[in-house]
């Protein structure tokens, strides 16, 4: 027995040995990146999962743990692998979400690729409350983008966004063929068709209810800002304004046009999270104007935000920001009164200091009664 004990490793030389694999880790990434293995081949098809525990405010009784998966921009194509598309599904089977939504971008381009794949596989995408989905500028009949004055335009090349930034970096400028988006454009027909037939329900301007009976919530879809489809007055219109919404778009550009409407969640996508997340180089292939809304959880007063570095991309090529999919678990959120009455420690520590004052004990344990 004591030769045992005397063989088992220690804390410290645990964590030594952890600390090695970390820098062996470390080592492996530089040497895979630098040479481009990582952010080509292996960080594109990674998908990390996030879960979020959301507290929502006025959420009907039976819809507390009810789970919504967030997932966005697939970016389409002929060179998409059909085991990246299983593995999103076994990832969402894994999950088990009540209900999911997609924000945009389901293609690339405007054009739609290998349509019997896609279709079979969208018709695996199912969940018991539905599945919605949102249009991205991709998926319009006429490619979306932002040119350099941050104007919203239609590009006539296909030119990953990736392409002119690293041109960009090397001082070379790629010329663009741009026209200005004048009025607005429609929806790709084909894509609605295919969403029609998976079950899938496009949200675009418009509204639905998600739940059972009396314990329901709303979910609004916007079109895309960049086609000139973003109608907030269209798409909150009917709305039941005591239920808590979910708000669906594309672009985080789109958020101010929202704010002033109802929402407690509002899910984006479009960024891909920088998708080469290196400092200032993010910013010169991301083609949004708020560049605060790159990826992630934000607050904005009552209302949260957060942005989906999606799954695919135009070009698959990422650092540091690998594909994402986020589940959404809603708990109900304490109202005033009930933040007011709950013994947060620091309310805690006043009370037990007062009731150690012999002057004061009572009228402390009052207050707090
Ligand atoms: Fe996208």
């Amino acid at each position: 027995m004591e030769n045992q004990s005397q063989n088992l490793p220690t804390q410290s030389q645990q964590k030594e040995s952890q600390q090695k694999s970390w820098e062996y880790a470390w080592d492996l990434w530089c040497t895979l990146s630098i040479i481009g293995i990582w952010p080509r081949y292996i960080e594109p098809n990674l998908i990390f999962t996030r879960k979020i525990a959301l507290p929502i405010q006025n959420l009907p009784k039976r819809m507390s743990g009810f789970s919504l998966l967030h997932i966005s921009d697939l970016h389409f194509s002929a060179s998409t692998s059909k085991n990246f598309l299983q593995k999103i599904s076994r990832k969402i089977e894994q999950l088990a979400p009540d209900a999911i939504v997609f924000t945009g971008d389901l293609i690339c381009y405007g054009t739609l690729e290998n349509r019997e794949v896609l279709e079979e596989w969208l018709k695996t995408i199912q969940a018991p409350f539905g599945v919605f989905a949102t249009l991205g500028n991709h998926d319009y009949e006429k490619y979306l983008s932002l040119d350099d004055d941050e104007q919203f335009v239609i590009e006539h090349d296909k030119i990953p966004p990736l392409f002119r930034g690293f041109s960009r970096l090397l001082g070379t400028k790629v010329e663009r063929h741009t026209e200005p988006v004048k009025g607005p454009i429609q929806p790709l027909q084909e894509l609605l068709d295919m969403y029609k037939n998976a079950g899938i329900r496009v949200l675009h301007n418009n509204n639905a209810l998600i739940g059972f009976g009396m314990n329901r919530i709303n979910i609004v879809g916007l079109g895309d800002i960049m086609a000139n489809q973003c109608i907030p007055e269209e798409a909150f219109k009917g709305l039941s304004p005591q239920l808590p919404t979910i708000v669906l778009s594309h672009n985080p550009d789109s958020f101010p046009l929202l704010k002033l409407y109802p929402g407690d969640l509002y899910l984006f996508g479009h960024t891909h999270g920088g998708q080469v997340n290196l400092p200032l180089f993010w910013k010169k292939i991301t083609p949004i104007r708020d560049k605060s809304l790159k990826s992630g959880l934000h607050q904005r007063g009552d209302k949260t935000l957060f942005i989906s570095r999606g799954l695919g991309t135009t070009f698959p090529f990422r650092w540091f920001a690998p594909p994402q999919m986020t589940l959404f678990q809603f708990v109900p959120k304490p109202t005033v009164t009930e933040r007011a009455w709950k013994p947060i420690p620091e309310i805690s520590k006043i009370v037990s200091d007062r009731a150690q004052c012999p002057t004061r004990t009572s009228s402390a344990s009052k207050h707090i009664e």
